[in-house]
C-alpha cells in the first residue's frame, strides 16, 4: 500500500454518537480517508464484554454505520466494516492472548476503571482481555498508525509490545503501529459539569449532546449549559472551563478560530454566545440526521455496503492470519 495505513474502531454503544465522539474522533477519520489507506470498524465484539441486549446491539451497530457514512466516510475511499463480519479478528485475538502475560494484562488501567462498578470478580474475562483483541484489530491490518486519545495510549503500547514479541518469537510478521495522537483541542467537556469530559457514561444526559436527538432538545441543552462566574467571554480552560468549552465547540463546528470568536463576542453576554452556538450545532446536526435516516431507510443498500466493506477488509485480514498461522505451526 502506497499511503500509510490506518485502523480505527468505535463501539456501537448507545446508538447515537455524541459531540465528543464526533469532534474528538470520527471527524478526523473523514480527513484521513484522503491521506491514508484507512480501515474503520464498528467494534461489536468489544460491545458484548459487559452484558448486552441482542436486538439493541444489532440495531445500534446499523445506526453506528449509518452515522459514519452520514458524516462523510465514503466506502469508495476507505473501508468501513463491522468487526464481527471479519472472523480473523477473533482468531488473531486468541493467538495474541497466548503471547500476553497474565500480569501484563492485569496492568491495563482501563479494566480497573471499567470493572470498578461491579468488581473484577464479577467482570467478564472478555472485558479483561479487551486490549488484546484491540491489539489484534490493529495488527491484522498491518496499520502504520492508529489515531488514539490519551486514554488509549496504554493499549497501543501493549499492541506494540505484542507485535514486537511475536516478531521476535516467530519472525518478522507485524508492522509496529505508531500512535497518532489527536490534537488536544478535540476534548469536549460535559455541558453541565465542565470538570468532566462529555461522555455517554455520565450520570445525567443534560450535559451530553447526542447527534441524533431532536434539534430543539440540543438547542435547549446548549442554552442551559453551565457557565462560569463573571460575564466576559474569554478563552481560559483553567478558570473558565464552561465558556471555553462552548468556544471550542463553536470554533470546531464553524471553522472560525477561537481568537476571532472572542473578539466578535467582546461586550456581549453568555446568553448571546449560547444562542448563536445552538444555531451552529443545529445547522450541523439537521442535515446529518437526514443523511443518517436515509441510510437507515434503505436497509438493503446498507447491507450491501457492509458486505463490500467486509470483503475489502478480508483481502488484508485473511492474508495476515494465514501468515500468522503458518509461522506458529498451524
Ligand atoms: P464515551 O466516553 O462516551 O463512552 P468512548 O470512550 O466510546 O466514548 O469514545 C469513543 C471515541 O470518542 C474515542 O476515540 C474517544 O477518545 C472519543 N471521545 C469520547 N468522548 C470524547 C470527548 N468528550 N471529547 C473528545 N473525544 C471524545
Ligand atoms: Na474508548
Amino acid at each position: 500500500h502506497s499511503k500509510p495505513r490506518v485502523l480505527s474502531g468505535i463501539q456501537p454503544t448507545g446508538g447515537s454518537y455524541h459531540l465528543g465522539n464526533y469532534l474528538g474522533a470520527v471527524r478526523n477519520w473523514v480527513g484521513m480517508q484522503e491521506t491514508h489507506d484507512a480501515f474503520y470498524c464498528v467494534v461489536d465484539l468489544h460491545a458484548i464484554t459487559a452484558g448486552h441486549d441482542p436486538k439493541l446491539l444489532r440495531e445500534r451497530t446499523r445506526v453506528s454505520v449509518a452515522q459514519l457514512l452520514a458524516v462523510g466516510l465514503d466506502p469508495a475511499r476507505c473501508t468501513v466494516f463491522v468487526q464481527s463480519h471479519v472472523p480473523e479478528h477473533a482468531q488473531l485475538g486468541w493467538v495474541m492472548s497466548c503471547i500476553t502475560g497474565f500480569g501484563e494484562a492485569s496492568r491495563m488501567t482501563q479494566f480497573k476503571d471499567k470493572s470498578s462498578k461491579q468488581g473484577a470478580e464479577r467482570s467478564s474475562v472478555g472485558l479483561f482481555t479487551y486490549p488484546i483483541l484491540q491489539a489484534a484489530d490493529i495488527l491484522l491490518y498491518q496499520a502504520d498508525s492508529v489515531p488514539v486519545g490519551e486514554d488509549q495510549r496504554q493499549h497501543l503500547e501493549l499492541t506494540r509490545d505484542l507485535a514486537q514479541r511475536f516478531n521476535t518469537l516467530f519472525g518478522k510478521t507485524f508492522t509496529l503501529p505508531q500512535p497518532h495522537i489527536v490534537k488536544e483541542t478535540a476534548k469536549i467537556l460535559d455541558l453541565q459539569d465542565p470538570s468532566a469530559k462529555m461522555s455517554k457514561s455520565a450520570s445525567t444526559t443534560n450535559g451530553l449532546i447526542e447527534l441524533l436527538e431532536p434539534a430543539a432538545k440540543i438547542a435547549k441543552k446548549i442554552k442551559s449549559a453551565v457557565t462560569d462566574t463573571g460575564r466576559d467571554i474569554v478563552f481560559d480552560p483553567e478558570a473558565k472551563a464552561g465558556v471555553s468549552n462552548l468556544l471550542t465547540i463553536y470554533s470546531a463546528l464553524s471553522g472560525r478560530p477561537i481568537a476571532e470568536l472572542v473578539e466578535a463576542y467582546a461586550g456581549k453576554g453568555y446568553g448571546d454566545l449560547k444562542k448563536d452556538l445552538a444555531e451552529v450545532v443545529v445547522e450541523f446536526v439537521t442535515p446529518f440526521q437526514q443523511r443518517t435516516q436515509e441510510y437507515l431507510d434503505d436497509p438493503a443498500q446498507l447491507d450491501k455496503l457492509l458486505v463490500i466493506g467486509a470483503e475489502k477488509a478480508r483481502t488484508v485480514s485473511v492474508r495476515t492470519l494465514a501468515t500468522v498461522y503458518d509461522k506458529i505451526g498451524f
